[in-house]
């Protein structure tokens, strides 16, 4: 997969894409990461982004000539990128947005730190218009790390064990059951028995009911359209 990022602020990516897994895809060529100063795209000569808006008001808008030129200049190679835009308005991400997007060959991240982008971005450049949550950044890095992040761990072999994301919380469409390790007995908490019983169907068993019980005590809006079993339904009902 190839990344490319285009931001102002080249230096916040650095510690992220270096560091473990984001970095060990990058050595294992799963993932190609392009980090552009759209500033170099500035057509004019102090290398100016933004300008007043249209009509006034507060805040600066990012003008559309460094993103277009930028964008295009991307685009050169074969094939179509999905080309993301960071905003409060857009679609909230989630993990089904991770795994459709980790299935792309090419993405291209847009963060801006204004008030506002020219509309003709959103129009006529951009793909995907994305969240990360309601509350709002001071600039869309910190959402493209995080759509990355989430993005590259599901590639193929990417994480240690590909197996591994197949049963994260949210890609089974619920949270995770609860994890123990060594020792059974700590200052007298211990781990439930049946974790030590050696019965692999049972534990199975015990593991798919806890995770239910998790999503419906912290996350009920998940359960909404969930296929639930027989078994499942009666579980909630004791509940
Ligand atoms: N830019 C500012 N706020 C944002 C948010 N919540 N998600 C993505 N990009 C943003």
């Amino acid at each position: 997969m190839k990344i490319d990022i285009l931001t102002l602020f080249p230096e916040m990516f650095t510690g992220v894409l270096g560091t473990s897994i984001l970095n060990k895809a990058k050595e294992k060529k799963i993932v190609e990461y392009n980090i552009v100063n759209y500033r170099e795209f500035a057509d004019n000569k102090h290398q100016t982004v933004d300008d007043y808006p249209y009509g006034g008001g507060a805040g600066m808008v990012l003008k559309p000539q460094p993103i277009f030129d930028a964008v295009e200049n991307l685009k050169k190679g074969e094939g179509k990128p999905r080309i993301i835009l960071l905003c409060p308005q857009g679609e909230t991400f989630k993990q089904s947005k991770a795994e459709e997007f980790s299935r792309e060959d090419h993405l291209i991240f847009i963060c801006g730190h204004y008030e506002g982008y020219d509309e003709r971005i959103r129009e006529f450049v951009v793909t995907d218009e994305v969240s990360i949550g309601d509350y709002v950044l001071t600039g869309g890095e910190l959402g493209a790390m995080v759509m990355i992040d989430s993005i590259v761990r599901l590639l193929p072999g990417a994480l240690g064990n590909d197996d591994s994301p197949v049963l994260d919380s949210f890609s089974t469409g619920l949270l995770e059951h609860p994890h123990y390790t060594r020792p059974a007995d700590f200052r007298g908490m211990k781990v439930p028995d049946i974790l030590l019983s050696g019965d692999h169907r049972k534990i199975e068993e015990w593991r798919e009911k806890e995770s239910l019980r998790r999503t419906y005590l912290r996350r009920p809006d998940l359960l909404e359209g969930f296929p639930l079993t027989e078994k499942q339904r009666k579980w909630i009902l004791e509940w």
